[in-house]
């Protein structure tokens, strides 16, 4: 690795500039964005042939379809002739892509279709060839579709590691036993660098105080769930006993940068009412008394698939996180519903997401602000140095999950993001 980016990152401490610099935005689009799986939709978003999403992998626009064999396809959202956006919508069903420039059409496998006027090409030029094109390399997960731009890369459930537990524990809370991302999204952009919507997943220190109005005592934004009248527990700085809560809670880290925190006190257990004691006997009827009970006692709270998708096992939510420039982030929230629950209940969770994790709700507002004064005042030149240094050097191996172990608030998880950075940045400049 060069000496510059090496000196990047120090133990508990990264430099400024992996904020600030255009130049090392660029690298990490090429290095960390070009070389890790990235998260890119989830079966539920196409259900049918010829449905379709469209995203991006770092730089590249991408486009997710289902061909009418029932594969899943990711292409690069690209012509073949003179390199337009084929797809320029966010979603929708098509039969055809068809590119707006010359009408060159393709499959929903990206395969070229057809062109017109095809009789006034060169004869050595191979129309046929020019699709839209796959990526390398296309996975999934129970439903958790990923692409690599890299061919080499290794296989997906190894690189998810641990992680997986996590998708599991989420799917097995659908007495159908999958998710689905159809209930809209939240998408909205911020001034600051991508990492900084990352480190803040699985970041337990800041919680008391950047959202101080809904984790007090006073606030009750999570009696907006189904079945809870207590509201929020999670901590209170002055309540000896939820605060100790806060400060012993876990947090592992794993290799690539993968990490999650341990659960919070809003135990599924405490929760009770009509609709959601029908969800508790419908997930019962399937696993059992005991092994459901077990699925709703969440081992997890934040869990981070490195390097562009979190998702929060309380207010059920994965959130899709896009470098747009090296101070200009966008973000997807997408509510989790479960298969098989009631619609009461499913309805719950987007209600209680559009109050914690919308553009303008309570919480993900308070992370926003944060990130964006982060930005701004990193530049205040009495240090080039930014910390994360709680806790260094106090982690255990841990037992359960291979990795390390710690505490949540010890920002262990987020040093674990730079060791994972580090990995991919390694390596000859390209
Ligand atoms: Fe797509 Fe010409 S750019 S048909
Ligand atoms: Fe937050």
């Amino acid at each position: 690795m060069s000496n510059y980016l090496t000196k990047m990152i120090e133990p508990g401490r990264v430099h400024r500039d992996i904020y600030l610099d255009p130049e090392i935005f660029e690298i990490e689009m090429d290095r960390i964005f070009g070389r890790a799986w990235i998260f890119v939709g989830h079966d539920s978003q196409t259900p049918h042939a010829g449905d379709f999403i469209t995203t991006s992998i770092g730089r590249q626009p991408v486009v997710m379809s289902r061909h009418t064999d029932g594969e899943i396809h990711v292409l690069f959202n690209r012509c073949g002739h003179r390199g337009a956006i084929v797809c320029n919508e966010a979603k929708g069903n098509a039969r055809k892509f068809q590119c707006l420039y010359h009408g060159w059409t393709y499959n929903t496998d990206g395969t070229l279709r057809g062109v017109p006027l095809p009789e006034g090409y060169p004869e050595d030029f191979e129309v046929g060839k020019a699709g839209m094109g796959s990526l390398p390399r296309v996975d999934s997960y129970r439903g958790f579709v990923f692409a690599c731009l890299n061919p080499d890369v290794e296989d997906l459930e190894s690189h998810l590691g641990p992680t997986k537990a996590c998708i599991d524990n989420l799917c097995d809370r659908a007495p159908d036993g999958e998710i689905m991302l159809t209930g809209g999204v939240h998408r909205y952009r911020f001034d600051g660098n991508w990492k900084l919507q990352l480190e803040n997943t699985l970041d337990s220190y800041h919680v008391p105080f950047a959202h101080e109005s809904t984790v007090d005592r006073s606030g009750k934004q999570f009696s907006r769930r189904e079945g809870d009248a207590e509201g929020a527990q999670v901590v209170s700085g002055e309540e000896e006993e939820t605060h100790h809560t806060w400060k012993e809670r876990g947090a592992w880290a794993f290799d690539h940068g993968h990490g999650f925190t341990g659960n919070t006190a809003l135990d599924e257990k405490t929760r009770s009412s009509p609709v959601y004691d029908e969800y508790k006997a419908a997930l019962e009827a399937r696993l059992g008394a005991q092994q459901a009970e077990e699925v709703l006692t969440p081992f997890f709270h934040n869990a981070l698939i490195y390097p562009n998708m979190s998702f929060m096992g309380l207010n059920m939510h994965i959130r899709v996180i896009k470098p747009v420039a090296v101070d200009r982030t966008e973000v997807n929230v997408y509510p989790v519903l479960l298969k098989g629950a009631p619609h009461a209940m499913n309805q719950s969770t987007i209600r209680l997401l559009n109050v914690t994790h919308a553009a303008a709700s309570f919480v993900q507002t308070d992370d926003l602000e944060a990130f964006a004064r982060c930005q701004s005042g990193v530049v205040g030149d009495s240090s080039k140095w930014v910390y994360f240094n709680r806790g260094l050097g106090e982690h255990t191996e841990a037992q359960n999950w291979g990795g390390r172990e710690g505490k949540s608030t010890q920002e262990l998880v987020l040093r674990n993001q730079y060791d994972g950075w580090l990995e991919y940045m390694g390596g000859a400049a390209t």
